[in-house]
């Protein structure tokens, strides 16, 4: 794809034009004889390949068809208004009463508006069809006198002048009502973000575990979205379709009800060939949103993953599984788009034989039985008029099962229980000194799979315990547990003899400064970055906190220094230099306790040494934790503890260690083989 836009940058000149022009059409050669060629094996095990590669894949697809969705029947910019558009994902039906009722709930607060909006449909549908109406008394008065007298111009005149202002006072309800409904609609959607986002926030580490992000950001995205679609014009049109269609119907049955029995006859078969087409579609518009939900996983992981798919020489699998799936999209796309775009022909034919069939009826009963003109001419407007909210009502269900479908995802996230919350008699240490105490604790992340096993170990303020071990031995798991990430399944962890169960959770946090093993840095400068471990720090502490991490000089190098604007996880940083801001950050908070997990394992040891002696002077008066694999660093800790399967299987300081000749001894010395 990069070749063909560089082709295309480059057509400046003629001969550019001619070799690019000429790689073009050779590569296109090659790659369809290479086609040709495979083919026939390909259809074999396509079907069998798409299947696979849509399990895996398809899990990126929400109920609103994943984050990248295509244009509906009706083009871009229609999306999700044609009937069988968007799917009814499973479970919509899932007591869609309850969700409905909630979804009025963020429209309570705007009830006064809801009433002029309603109000406003209701002069627009009331004027629409009174100034239809009105066509009926003006050709019988002043265009075709029922006395068979002459017109009257100025008569006719001043009543199309009082007809125009009907009408104007439509279009100026209809306007009032679409802003008024955007209004709302808007603001439901904000309040159904921020409730979403502040359950998001206040989620414990054990849903993200739990959850795929992908999956979470298109709840905040696409399903919001959808649900937005259904407010701001689902909800209208279904009111005015159902307004329209009793006012249509009632001046249908008043001007001439045997015309009126044949538009009702004509009904049912136009519902029914309707459905039809829908039915269908909507069957293809399933697979179309799988394999929709495909291709987005699948360039979504590329994207992400597109340095590994360039180490192994990937590029040649991706393309072609690729290719795999657009091709099934494409494939989707033109079903589920044609029996989508045969709906309004068909609609459009059944309501013209409707048309004949009444006119020529109406016509009849003019010439034989005395009905007016007039009355013929409106007649035919309205039984126009009439499928037409039929269609829209039949369409707008579809919308609202997807709407209800997405609603009960946002719902369902909202639902999850959120952090406990602190008893009623929970404390707040301040100050807090820093005594850490974990006696015979057990846990796991699941409660039939003990990962820690009798961990007990008291820590105090200025003393430096270290953890060591083998990967995946539980290291970060017990750091996890002091700040309550996840609670323990039994024993107890107390600070300054309070169990931290009974500690105010912000309370707790607050005195815990943390440099996790995954690096996090987010959007802004770096000063901002730094300053996110303190919000109130001054610029000076900012500059004192990095130099403690050794990142002062690397930070003046950058083009703007402090002010340097991070992006992306700070992806124009190198490893070391991420995990020197994130122990910055954590240097700048005057927290009691510190927990440093591999901070410097990507830091040469250089750096590594010059951390040693800031942090020597932060880690004065504080409970600090240390976990390293470069066992150099934990040298000078109070207490090292070899942790192996979960379990604390030595303990001491180093010299102690060494001299039990155990594991850390062949830790240290590099004996230790891997079992
Ligand atoms: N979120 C989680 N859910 C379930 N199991 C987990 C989770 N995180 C870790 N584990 C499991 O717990 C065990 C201990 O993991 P932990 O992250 O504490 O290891 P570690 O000692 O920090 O290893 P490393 O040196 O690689 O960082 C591992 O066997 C791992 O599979
Ligand atoms: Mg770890």
């Amino acid at each position: 794809m990069s070749s063909r836009n560089m082709n295309s940058e480059n057509t400046n000149t003629a001969a550019n034009t001619l070799s690019a022009a000429g790689t073009n059409t050779a590569g296109a050669a090659a790659g369809a004889g290479m086609q040709t060629a495979s083919v026939a094996n390909k259809t074999a095990d396509k079907a069998a390949r798409v299947a696979s590669l849509k399990r895996r894949y398809s899990k990126y697809a929400s109920s609103a068809g994943g984050g990248m969705r295509g244009p509906g029947p009706g083009g871009p910019g229609r999306r999700g208004r044609n009937a069988a558009q968007q799917p009814i994902a499973k479970g919509a039906m899932k007591d869609s009463g309850k969700t409905i009722r909630r979804i009025f709930g963020y429209l309570d607060e705007d009830k006064p508006k809801m009433l002029i909006a309603f109000a406003c449909v209701l002069v627009s549908t009331v004027t629409n069809l009174a100034g239809s109406y009105m066509l009926r008394p003006i050709i019988n008065t002043y265009i075709a006198p029922l006395d068979g007298s002459r017109g009257d111009a100025a008569g006719l005149f001043r009543s199309l002048l009082v007809m125009a202002a009907i009408y104007l006072a439509g279009v100026a309800a209809n306007y009032l009502q679409a802003r008024t409904m955007l209004n709302i609609a808007q603001n439901a959607l904000q309040r159904i973000r921020d409730d979403l986002f502040t359950k998001m926030q206040e989620l414990p580490v054990r849903f993200y575990d739990n959850n795929n992000n992908g999956d979470l950001m298109s709840r905040f995205t696409n399903d919001v979205d959808v649900l937005g679609q259904m407010l701001s014009n689902t909800l209208v049109q279904l009111f005015s379709g159902a307004l329209s269609i009793i006012g249509t119907l009632a001046l249908m049955i008043y001007t001439n009800i045997w015309l009126t029995l044949v538009t009702l006859l004509m009904m049912p078969l136009m519902l029914k060939a309707g459905g039809a087409v829908a039915m269908r579609s909507r069957k293809y518009f399933k697979s179309l949103q799988e394999s929709l939900g495909a291709v987005n996983g699948y360039v979504e992981e590329t994207v992400s993953g597109q340095k590994v798919v360039k180490v192994f020489c990937h590029e040649d699998v991706a393309k072609e599984e690729f290719n795999i799936l657009n091709d099934d999209l494409r494939e989707n796309q033109i079903k589920a788009q044609f029996f989508g775009g045969l709906m309004g022909p068909v609609m459009n034919c059944l309501s013209q034989v409707n048309y004949s069939l009444t006119a020529a009826i109406g016509g009849v009963l003019c010439v034989l039985r005395g009905f007016d003109i007039g009355g013929l001419t409106v007649f035919l407007n309205y039984s126009r008029q009439f499928s037409r909210p039929v269609n829209e009502i039949s369409q707008q269900v579809s919308q609202v099962f997807s709407a209800l479908a997405g609603a009960e995802r946002v719902f369902a996230v909202m639902d999850e229980k959120p952090e406990p919350a602190d008893d009623a008699d929970a404390v707040a240490l301040a100050p807090m000194q820093g005594h850490v105490i974990l006696d015979h604790v057990y846990f796991g992340y699941n409660p039939d799979k003990t990962i820690l096993k009798d961990i007990s170990l008291y820590a105090k303020p200025g003393q430096k315990i270290a953890f060591v071990g083998s990967t995946g031995a539980g290291k970060t798991t017990i750091t996890n547990l002091i700040n309550r990430f996840y609670d323990i399944q039994s024993g107890t962890i107390t600070i300054d003899g309070v169990d931290i169960k009974h500690l105010k959770m912000d309370n707790l946090r607050e005195n815990i400064a943390m440099v996790l093993q995954d690096t996090h840095l987010f959007t802004g400068t770096v000063r901002e970055n730094i300053r996110y471990g303190r919000l109130d720090a001054t610029d000076e502490e900012v500059v004192q906190a990095a130099k403690t991490a050794s990142a002062h000089s690397f930070i003046m190098r950058l083009p703007k220094g402090y002010d340097t604007e991070l992006t992306g996880d700070g992806a124009n940083l190198s490893q070391g230099q991420r995990q020197l801001l994130n122990i910055a950050r954590a240097a700048i908070s005057k927290a009691p306790i510190l927990i440093l997990d591999e901070a410097t394992s990507s830091v040469d040891t250089r750096t590594e040494r010059h951390i040693e002696h800031g942090m020597d002077r932060l880690m004065k008066d504080r409970t600090t934790f240390v976990i390293a694999h470069r066992l150099s660093t934990v040298r000078n800790a109070n207490a090292i503890m070899v942790l192996e399967k979960g379990e604390i299987i030595e303990r001491g300081d180093h010299d102690d260690l060494l001299a039990q000749k155990g594991r850390y001894y062949e830790l240290y010395t590099g004996l230790s083989e891997l079992d």
